[in-house]
């Protein structure tokens, strides 16, 4: 057995081939796929935080953020293609970097999908809650429509409750969407192409009305809070949150499985959707700042303050209803509508936003789901885990683990908190694609690549840089969570995956059985 205990590549591609999943999906399909997993929170909701980091600047971070997923999309591109197999950054790290590495991916995708999940649930409560405030008048108390404030004390986690107690929607809508995939539901391809133009449409409109009426003096000063502030802030900082708002393309190479050609449809759906994304998001911020300006708050001492504190909970607070800065709003896109005249396009993004927004949340959900059903078929989780509904035929167990954490963190931390964690995690995991794919080229010169990294000894190490470059501008408890997650995983690796494991025990099984797997969001 090797010391590293890899999973050979060969095995991990016979089970691709006794697959019984369907390969249905084209690359227009699969770039649908791609922006319905994209556009989200991120561009709803994170603007505002982004324009508090950055001011005008965020224009910017939108394209460090961009260029950081490009190259790492090349890169996944090429064992995405080469390897089209479930379990993405995990089963790729499997091959190459060996089981521990693999383990360790494996958990940082955690942090990726279900907090990712948490995020785009909290961003949901925000439309909802204007939605309805809007329409009817109707408000749920503060303090139940937010969670908790979190800071450090030094080197204490401080939690303040006078802004926010629990996120109620939050939780409503994690036990929805928890309950739609346990009994079964896959959004249908259907359904996914209609949100996807749901969201577009919204995203369409938004442009058309803002960018005739930007005004130039709103771009000024262009980077009030420099290229590097202190503990999150900047235009890097702020590049480094608003990564998330591109998070979700790699759900395409989880569908490699299921795709027609998937040498040729998988590189293009990735790319393809990255790309047409980054469009959107450049001319939303635009938009943004250009209209009803985007100049981050200070304290009394002229201090930029952080968008997840209590003391920018209460700056917020202070200014009047209405009147507050749109860096303060929590549902940014459809608050600029309304303030240049627009309220009932305002609020039918608004609507848009909160009926695509869940969406993003199944898949993540789903996607969570996924990862751990493969670990556990791997034998470093629990199988019984894995066990699947006699009636529904879902991974009943796992969906509802899953689902109650996703509630736990989305009622009790904010939005941007939970975007910069689950950010930490999926820079850890394209940073350890952007390696795998260069040792591969090293192990395994002579597999056929269906797709090549171009310039894969440039590209690469920009990705590694990139991804280390955000990581180390995120806020300090986002910085902090990876390694303590990780901690936690290498003592559970250790105390029951290691002995647990199939590769371990000399079983490198192909596996037949992957029909038990649910189908997968947008295929069916
Ligand atoms: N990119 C996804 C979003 O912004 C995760 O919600």
């Amino acid at each position: 057995m090797n010391t590293w205990r890899i999973k050979p590549l060969d095995a991990i591609l016979a089970t691709a081939e006794k697959k019984s999943l369907h390969r249905s999906l084209g690359a227009f399909q699969l770039t649908m796929l791609g922006i319905g997993a994209i556009i989200g929170t991120g561009i709803f909701v994170l603007t505002a935080a982004a324009a508090q980091k950055a001011g005008p600047g965020m224009m910017f971070s939108f394209i460090v953020a961009g260029i950081v997923c490009a190259v790492a999309a090349l890169c996944y591109s090429e064992l995405a293609s080469m390897v089209p197999v479930s379990g993405s950054a995990y089963t790729y790290t499997y091959a190459v970097m060996g089981e521990l590495m693999a383990w360790m991916v494996g958990w940082a995708l955690v942090l990726e999908y279900a907090v990712a999940a948490s995020a785009v649930c909290v961003g949901w409560s925000g439309y909802i809650m204007g939605l309805v405030k809007n329409t009817t008048g109707f408000a749920l108390p503060e303090l139940l429509a937010n969670g908790p404030a979190w800071g450090m004390n030094g080197f204490v986690p401080s939690v303040d409750f006078s802004h926010g107690i629990v996120n109620l929607p939050a939780i409503v809508v994690a036990g929805l969407v928890t309950w739609l995939l346990v009994i079964g539901t896959s959004e249908s391809a259907k359904v996914n192409a209609l949100l996807v133009v749901i969201k577009v449409t919204a995203l369409t409109a938004f442009i058309v009305l803002s960018l005739p009426l930007i005004k130039g003096e709103n771009f000024t000063p262009l980077m009030p809070t420099g290229l590097f502030g202190s503990n999150g802030m900047g235009v890097i900082g702020a590049a480094a949150s608003i990564f998330f708002a591109y998070v979700g393309f790699d759900a395409v190479s989880t569908a490699a499985e299921e795709t027609k050609n998937p040498q040729r449809n998988v590189p293009i759906g990735l790319i393809g959707s990255l790309a047409i994304c980054t469009v959107f998001y450049l001319l939303v911020a635009a938009g943004v700042i250009g209209t009803v300006g985007a100049q981050p708050i200070t304290d009394a001492a002229g201090k930029f303050l952080s968008p997840d504190g209590a003391d920018f909970a209460a700056a917020c607070k202070a200014a009047a209803e209405g009147s507050a800065p749109i860096v303060c709003s929590r549902e940014a896109l459809a608050e600029t509508l309304r303030r240049i005249d627009f309220p009932l396009i305002g609020n039918l993004v608004g609507l848009a936003a909160s009926i695509a927004l869940p969406s993003v949340i199944l898949m993540m959900i789903y996607g969570q789901t996924r990862i751990f059903f493969v670990m556990a078929r791997d034998g470093l989780l629990p199988e019984k885990l894995a066990d699947v509904h006699p009636k529904f035929k879902t991974p009943w167990k796992m969906t509802i683990f899953t689902g109650i954490c996703v509630a736990v963190a989305g009622a009790f931390f904010p939005v941007g908190q939970l975007a910069d964690i689950s950010n930490s995690g999926t820079l850890f995991a394209f940073f350890m694609v952007a390696i795998a794919v260069m040792v591969l080229r090293k192990t395994d010169p002579d597999r056929k690549r269906p797709f090549k990294t171009p310039l894969v000894w440039i590209v690469a190490p920009i990705a590694m840089v990139g991804c280390v470059g955000l990581y180390l501008n995120l806020p300090f408890i986002a910085k902090m969570v990876l390694p303590v997650w990780g901690a936690i995983g290498l003592v559970i690796y250790f105390a029951y995956s290691r002995g647990h494991s199939h590769v371990g025990r000399g079983h490198i099984e192909v596996h037949e059985d992957d029909a038990d797997l649910p189908p997968p969001p947008a295929t069916t």
